[in-house]
């Protein structure tokens, strides 16, 4: 039976096959986003995969609507996975907020479900970086989620070179259209029609912008000027000052296809223009308050990051760590009579924190020790007993193949140094920041 279009299987290294997905390189996508979330202070949170589908209808827009995965359950509630982790973290953050201290920062790594055309760099089913500032408006909470962003994929070996963060505004675009057109309702069905001005044809965009009243050379003029404005201004010194400024460029081309933004706006893209955004995100002041009824009036922002387009970029730029699967030890049992011995060595050595593997029934001891090297171990460990009786245990370090004879008490630090004589490299980056 094939998994559904769309969907993914994930799998141990070495991947046994070109369309499946690594479970390592996903496990450190997610641990570097964490850490780059725990520097700036971020704290998790997470919600339910399956929500009412009301949460989404009431403002993430027409087309994430459209794209959802929603059904009636069998008590005969209309439900939907999340397609965005957004209007989950308004809810929670409006119904417990009184018990947080503000700005609230928080971070989730949710796996999230949208029917959409497939093509490069979208599937159905995501997992996303999210990070969201609650309770702050103030243009240094925009500029630190920016920071948060570039480090987020610094932290996996991505330069200046490699992507720019994009970042626009509402409040610009805003402008743009009340000095153009005076009928507020079209302002959204104007957004989606610059969202997607750099993925439709030139006429496509051209004549629903003259059905709206735009001219679309005008609005081009608007981009091209890319004139920042005070806010953006704001946002751009504060990431200057952190050094962060060459990761950054004000670009209108960017407005965000979700309903709910308010003010800066940002998205990041590979620089080669090769992939669709990495992440994007920005302002949302009124979603709180929309979601809660009125009954609680946050400002808020923040950005989520796929793990889809991140992952082809890595692999696109030779980015991809290693992360092939790598073992402390791998214990031999060469003679049946000291295998509960081995046992107690091996419970003594994960006990320190070493991974340990071995063979769980008897086996020939050449292929015992190819085991050992399949499963890039860096030290085998056997047990022998001494004439006069006493244990020993003998150390190989399988990259210089020299080994040694040890007191099994001594076994845990033999182990260590073997392993600490080339690092603890199980999922060395190439450069980190
Ligand atoms: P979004 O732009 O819809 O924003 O998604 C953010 C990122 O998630 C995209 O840039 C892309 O990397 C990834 N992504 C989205 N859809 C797919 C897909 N079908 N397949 C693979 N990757 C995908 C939001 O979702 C906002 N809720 C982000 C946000 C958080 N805004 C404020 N806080």
């Amino acid at each position: 039976m094939d998994r559904i279009p769309g969907f993914r299987d994930f799998y141990p290294e070495p991947l046994p096959t070109t369309d499946v997905w690594s479970a390592d390189l996903r496990r450190l996508i997610f641990e570097r986003w964490a850490d780059t979330a725990r520097r700036y202070g971020f704290r998790e949170y997470d919600g339910p995969p399956l929500e009412p589908l009301e949460l989404y209808t009431t403002k993430s827009g027409a087309e994430i609507v459209s794209q959802l995965y929603n059904f009636t359950d069998k008590g005969g509630r209309e439900v939907a996975m999340r397609p965005e982790m957004t209007p989950t973290l308004a809810r929670m953050a409006s119904a417990q907020e009184r018990q947080y201290k503000k700005p609230i920062k928080w971070y989730a790594i949710p796996q999230l479900f949208r029917y959409e055309r497939q093509q490069k760099g979208r599937l159905r089913e995501h997992f996303q970086f999210n990070a969201d500032v609650v309770g702050e408006s103030d243009r240094a909470a925009d500029a630190e989620l920016i920071a948060l962003l570039i480090d987020s994929l610094r932290a996996l070996g991505l330069a200046a070179s490699d992507f720019v963060v994009r970042l626009s505004s509402r409040n610009a675009w805003q402008d743009f259209f009340s000095r153009h057109c005076s009928e507020g309702s079209k302002a959204c069905e104007f957004y989606q029609v610059i969202d997607k001005l750099e993925r439709e044809p030139f006429e496509v965009s051209a004549a629903k912008l003259e059905a709206l009243g735009f001219a679309i050379n005008d609005v081009q003029a608007f981009i091209t000027a890319g004139q920042p404005t005070d806010e953006l201004r704001l946002i751009l010194d504060n990431l200057a000052a952190r050094g962060l400024g060459a990761f950054v460029k004000v670009d209108y081309g960017v407005i965000r296809g979700l309903d709910y933004y308010t003010g800066p706006v940002f998205e990041a893209f590979d620089l080669k223009g090769e992939f669709r955004a990495i992440a994007g995100g920005g302002r949302y002041d009124n979603l709180i308050k929309v979601m809660s009824g009125g009954r609680v009036d946050l400002p808020a922002l923040g950005f989520g990051m796929g793990d889809v387009v991140l992952a082809e970029l890595l692999k696109a730029r030779g980015l991809t760590p290693d992360v092939k699967p790598r073992l402390a030890a791998f214990v031999l049992i060469e003679d049946e009579a000291l295998r509960a011995d081995s046992l107690a060595l091996i419970q003594r050595l994960r006990d320190a924190g070493s991974s340990v593997d071995y063979s769980f029934v008897p086996a020939r001891s050449d292929k015992q020790f190819k085991r050992a090297l399949e499963l890039g171990a860096r030290a085998t460990v056997r047990l022998e007993r001494s004439p006069g009786g006493d244990l020993i245990a003998k150390v190989k370090d399988l990259a210089t193949r020299a080994e040694h004879a040890v007191a099994p008490d001594d076994v845990v630090g033999a182990v260590a140094s073997v392993e600490n004589s080339r690092g603890s490299a199980q999922s060395d980056v190439r450069a980190e920041p």
